[in-house]
């Protein structure tokens, strides 16, 4: 027995927790993600999986994203990098929806199925509808040689490396990372981006791993804040643009590893609903970076000062706008805002880590959860 616990020791890397393991794993992850495909240098993405299907990017009416769960979250993201770099039309769709809702499908559309497992039953069904259908299904996958993988017709993988916590993390930034790889490669093959951007935000890229470092470098005061919060019943997170779908994602983690409830918006529709829960007893994570929509994000933030709701503010370095308002600033650094989902996820990761390890919950293996969800 103490030969199996020595053995689980030495999988964690002396890391209490595989989660945590795979939090601090992803400033090099997302470099073996982008290894040998971004070329900052000289100017070049080399995916084969893009290259050798470039036509049906190009002629795509339309990019359909399919998934489930924290991956659906990234399809989310790419939604808004996609549109932003590239000018083609996205739509995200949980896998289980469409499947079942007679979609309307064509030859020219692409779909792209996102599964960290590459095993996800709905994910499976819904690339199986979209061929049948004649559309190019592209698979982003982290497991080689998955079902997923298998079915479709072409693909990139992740290469996170084997993700054992049961609440995805690695698996996510690192999908995120490929998606904008193909962004930024199909915005350059149709001129939607000056050159000088396109370059701009391949060097800005190789600087994310490192960035994520500064960012991890702010885990003990997040363990602090994770105190004050651990016995919330409930928790809000706001987001906007390239945030929203970061806000949804970590209200999903705070829900999954410590089983508060907790539920993610975008920051402007919180007066059609949300802000009636807000008094006193009510923390509020909001992403609050200083690039897309900062003083609109401000402005939310004061409406729920007002309403005595407890604000966690994820902000740029050097912040002081929302450190006035806020009642505790986390601080992430500064990068061009369609890679700020890369920053800010980090510290929404260690909040339910750190949570849900006060309140002495199975971590890596939560209640009623699956790693993969094979079955319906
Ligand atoms: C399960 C896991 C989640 C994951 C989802 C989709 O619910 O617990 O972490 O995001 O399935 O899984 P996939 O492997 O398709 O990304």
């Amino acid at each position: 027995q103490e030969l199996q616990l020595n053995l689980e020791q030495i999988e964690k890397n002396n890391f209490d927790h595989f989660m945590l393991k795979e939090i601090y794993e992803q400033p090099n992850a997302i470099k073996d993600t982008y290894r040998g495909r971004l070329h900052a240098e000289e100017g070049i993405i080399r995916m084969a999986g893009i290259d050798d299907n470039l036509e049906r990017f190009l002629n795509a009416r339309r990019i359909v994203i399919v998934a489930c769960g924290t991956s659906w979250h990234a399809g989310l993201v790419a939604e808004y990098i996609f549109e932003d770099l590239a000018r083609i039309p996205v739509e995200v769709e949980y896998a289980s929806e469409f499947r079942y809702r007679n979609p309307i499908i064509n030859s020219d559309d692409v779909v792209i199925a996102i599964s960290q497992s590459g095993e996800t039953a709905d994910t499976m069904a819904a690339i199986k509808l979209a061929k049948e259908k004649g559309a190019f299904v592209f698979g982003v996958c982290n497991v080689v040689g998955s079902s997923i993988s298998r079915e479709t017709n072409a693909g990139a993988y992740t290469h996170a490396g084997p993700e054992i916590g049961v609440a995805s993390t690695k698996a996510f930034t690192t999908q995120i990372t490929v998606l904008t790889l193909i962004a930024l490669k199909l915005a350059k093959a149709k001129g939607s981006m000056s050159n000088t951007d396109f370059h701009m935000h391949l060097q800005e890229l190789e600087t994310i791993p490192q960035k994520i470092e500064l960012a991890l470098e702010a885990n003990d005061h997040i363990k602090e804040v994770a105190f004050k919060y651990k016995d919330a019943r409930n928790c809000l997170y706001l987001g906007r643009g390239f945030n929203f779908p970061v806000a949804l994602e970590g209200a999903l983690k705070l829900k999954e590893i410590s089983y508060i409830h907790a539920e993610g918006y975008p920051a402007a529709e919180m007066k059609h609903g949300p802000i009636a829960l807000i008094d006193e007893e009510m923390p509020v994570v909001v992403i609050a970076t200083r690039k897309g929509h900062y003083e609109k994000v401000v402005s939310n933030i004061q409406e729920i000062k007002s309403r005595q709701g407890k604000i966690i503010g994820i902000v740029t370095e050097g912040d002081t706008s929302v450190r006035e308002l806020a009642d505790h600033v986390i601080e992430v650094p500064d990068t061009i805002e369609s890679l700020t989902p890369l920053i800010t996820t980090i510290p929404l990761q260690l909040l339910s880590y750190h949570i849900a390890v006060m309140l002495g919950k199975n971590v890596d293996q939560p209640r009623n959860l699956a790693k993969s969800v094979t079955v319906e």
